[in-house]
């Protein structure tokens, strides 16, 4: 059985989704040709330590950073290093997890270094956001969680791409990944678990620009495309709640959010000020 949280849990998750909402927001500026991942890692880390938070990633299950920075080819779980310095053309995930007064926000975007990118990088840009969008107007009580997988694999692969499989959504709160709780991002529509108010989980598609599949460098973390093509993914935190959804990461201008309201979706955000 999935957990279910209280309206108080769920307060609480929404500072901490407000947190590392505003942790990436805070990082965006250094999205530039020339800045090391190194130095995203070091901003996110000193921003959500000065509010009084711990970030999540730091060690978690012996991960060496604070946050994960993904370019081009690299699915997820990219470590940030000095030596990996961003790109004009560059695609870049850069997933901040932040642990407040216990509770857990977890969300990521994709950004373009510099002033443009390649068709190729850009459409599994744009597909990603739109998958996001898609799953997210679907999330509601009584809902089935194969709708979300359906939602996006659908759309995705009539673009032409991948979906990745080997890494999912999951459900939170004061655990990072609660094994109860699975989010694929593929699947058929009107199966799998029942959603239920309280429900707090993310969703987070990986799309590729060709195969799903993915190896893991040495390193043991960087998954990377097995055919060198880019991948790209947006990640929200979500709560059940009323008629529809609060998406505790978002931030009222949030472009995504705008998306999957207009896509019928019944979202209800943070009001953040
Ligand atoms: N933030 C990732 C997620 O969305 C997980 C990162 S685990 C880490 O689930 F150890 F690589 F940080
Ligand atoms: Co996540
Ligand atoms: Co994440």
């Amino acid at each position: 059985m999935a957990k279910v949280k209280s309206q108080q849990d769920i307060a609480k998750m929404r500072e901490a989704g407000r947190l590392a909402a505003l942790t990436l927001k805070h990082v965006e500026p250094l999205i530039r040709p020339g800045t090391s991942t190194e130095a995203i890692n070091k901003a996110v880390h000193d921003f959500i330590v000065s509010h009084g938070a711990v970030p999540t990633p730091l060690n978690y299950r012996g991960f060496p950073k604070s946050v994960c920075t993904s370019i081009n080819e690299v699915i997820c779980h990219g470590i940030p290093s000095e030596d990996c310095l961003l790109k004009e053309g560059d695609i870049i995930n850069v997933d901040v997890t932040a642990t407040l007064n216990e509770w857990i926000g977890d969300t990521s975007k994709t950004y373009v270094v510099g002033s443009g990118t390649s068709e190729e990088r850009q459409l599994v840009m744009d597909v990603a956001f739109e998958s996001l969008a898609r799953a997210l107007a679907v999330v509601k009580h009584n809902a089935r969680m194969g709708d979300i997988g359906a939602a996006i694999q659908t759309y995705a692969e009539a673009k032409g791409c991948g979906v990745v499989r080997d890494f999912i959504g999951h459900g939170l709160g004061k655990v990072f990944h609660e094994p109860e709780l699975a989010v694929p991002h593929y699947g058929e529509a009107n199966t799998g678990m029942k959603l239920v108010r309280g429900m707090t989980f993310t969703i987070e598609p990986m799309i590729n620009g060709g195969s799903w599949r993915h190896r893991v460098l040495r390193d043991g973390w960087t998954a990377v495309t097995t055919d060198g093509k880019p991948s790209a993914q947006f990640e929200h935190t979500l709560a059940i709640v009323g008629d529809g959804i609060e998406v505790l990461t978002a931030l009222p201008d949030d472009p995504i959010m705008l998306r999957a309201k207009e896509l019928g979706g019944t979202i209800l955000w943070p009001i953040l000020e």
